[in-house]
């Protein structure tokens, strides 16, 4: 009997796990999504192309590999539509090697709508949604309102859909929400649902499965199960920086009910944090730099949202967060990414402890968003070097060899590989 292994990510998003999937896919049977939709945007790299997944697994590349879609995920069909779309484009017919949960839930065009009338009512306090309809359909599913894929091929799908849409209408109504005026890619409402509800045609050729015996059966088989996260441990319902979060468990205990399986079953927990931090969207981010650095970590980074193209706000590493990351999710090993980022940098520094009016701590405050934390800073040399073309671990410059020990010690979790550039060849694992 094997375990499923866990990969995600452990700060506002964005570490770069979709590559890191994409890299250790090899090694496994089967990649399964358990959380999250299409705010994910997920980027891999590989023979100069670059490709970005919303709701698919990351391992769809390897054409040998199976890839699953749990329960816990959102799957909005028009989105997903176009995704597989792209994927065809490049010889990668998704519905050869992809299982969808019957009971992923689906997000509705109102489900978009009210993700958007709930920004807009909120005013100055938005979270800054990828306005995708996340937090509205997790809201339906929690509920018990909710869509689900396996419900679309019955004959009282569009009775059911319809009811659904007439509350969100109202719902949208009640706060005083501009219906007439709101467009979804460009298109109203109406047109939209029109591309949406054709969607679902596609959505019914892919193998919808009860996922939990699935990947349980894989289990048995001794297969090897790779779980991939999307968002960050900071943006976790229960333990991101709330109510600046999105609608789902993004940590470890997510991996349990987003696909059905014990946690006696999760095995190794990799976490993946970058060489600094990002954030996209409103919320705390204590290490946020707003000088020159910060503009430099985002312009040499290209620290642009993959889904809605914002610039993510940059700063220094945060330790506090990562500790509680790793403490949250049991991380047995660490990612480090980007690091090359920082090449030409004299100095790096790293958030080691919060200082909250005057107090020293290492805790995340639970008042994360109404403190004013400054960060205590620890200086490090920079390399100023390129890391292209080094393919060893022990051949990276000394300094950089010495801010990831560093990054080790503070988490206490050993560092299992670091990524030097976008491209799937350049991660270099640390021989022991
Ligand atoms: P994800 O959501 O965690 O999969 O990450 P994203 O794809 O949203 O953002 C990570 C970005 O960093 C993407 O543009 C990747 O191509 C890029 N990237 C990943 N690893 C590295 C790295 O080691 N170095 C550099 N320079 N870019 C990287
Ligand atoms: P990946 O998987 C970074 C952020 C949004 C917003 C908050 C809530 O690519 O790392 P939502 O659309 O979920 O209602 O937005 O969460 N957010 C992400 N930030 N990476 C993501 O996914 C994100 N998904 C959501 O910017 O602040
Ligand atoms: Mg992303």
């Amino acid at each position: 009997m094997s375990k499923v292994d866990v990969l995600l990510g452990l700060q506002w998003g964005d570490e770069g796990k979709g590559k890191i999937v994409d890299v250790l896919t090899p090694d496994y049977d089967v990649i399964a999504r358990f959380q999250g939709g299409p705010n994910a945007g997920h980027t891999l790299e590989f023979n100069g192309t670059k490709h970005v997944l919303r709701t698919i697994p990351s391992g769809i590349f390897h054409k040998d590999k199976l890839n699953v879609i749990g329960n816990g995920v959102l799957i909005e069909p028009n989105i997903f539509k176009h995704e597989v779309e792209a994927l065809l484009k490049k010889n990668v017919d998704a519905r050869q090697n992809l299982y969808i949960s019957q009971k992923a839930h689906l997000i509705l065009p109102t489900h978009r709508m009210l993700d958007a009338a709930n920004e807009q009512a909120k005013g100055n306090a938005k979270i800054g949604s990828t306005l995708k309809g996340i937090g509205p359909a997790y809201t339906d599913k929690i509920a018990r309102s909710g869509l689900r894929v396996g419900d679309i091929k019955a004959i009282d799908f569009r009775e059911k859909y319809e009811l659904l849409k007439c509350q969100h209408l109202q719902t949208a109504h009640t706060l005083k929400f501009d219906i007439a005026a709101f467009t979804i890619d460009g298109l109203p409402i109406d047109e939209y649902e029109k591309q949406w509800l054709e969607s679902l045609e596609l959505l019914k050729e892919f193998k919808a499965i009860n996922s939990e015996y699935f990947i349980n059966e894989c289990l048995k088989k001794d297969m090897k199960v790779l779980a991939e996260g999307a968002q960050g441990s900071m943006l976790d319902i229960d333990f991101g920086s709330y109510p600046f979060v999105t609608s789902s468990s993004t940590i470890t205990a997510g991996v349990c009910s987003g696909l059905g399986v014990a946690p006696s079953n999760i095995g190794r927990v990799m976490g993946i944090s970058k060489a600094y931090c990002t954030r996209v969207g409103a919320g705390p981010f204590p290490t946020e730099l707003f000088d020159e650095t910060g503009h430099n970590l985002c312009e040499i980074g290209h620290e642009y949202g993959a889904v809605t193209g914002r610039p993510r706000r940059c700063g220094w590493i945060d330790i506090p967060a990562l500790r509680y990351a790793c403490m949250l999710n049991g991380v047995t090993d660490l990612f480090v990414t980007k690091p090359d980022v920082m090449n030409s940098f004299d100095e790096i520094k790293m958030c080691i402890n919060y200082n909250i009016n005057g107090e020293t701590t290492e805790e995340i405050p639970f008042e994360f968003n109404e403190v004013e934390i400054k960060p205590q800073l620890r200086s490090f040399p920079g390399w100023k070097q390129s890391l292209e073309g080094i393919s060893d671990y022990n051949a990276l410059p000394q300094n950089l060899l010495n801010y990831l020990d560093a990054i080790e010690i503070a988490t206490g979790v050993h560092v299992l590989a670091v990524s030097i550039s976008p491209d799937r060849k350049d991660v270099l694992f640390k021989k022991n």
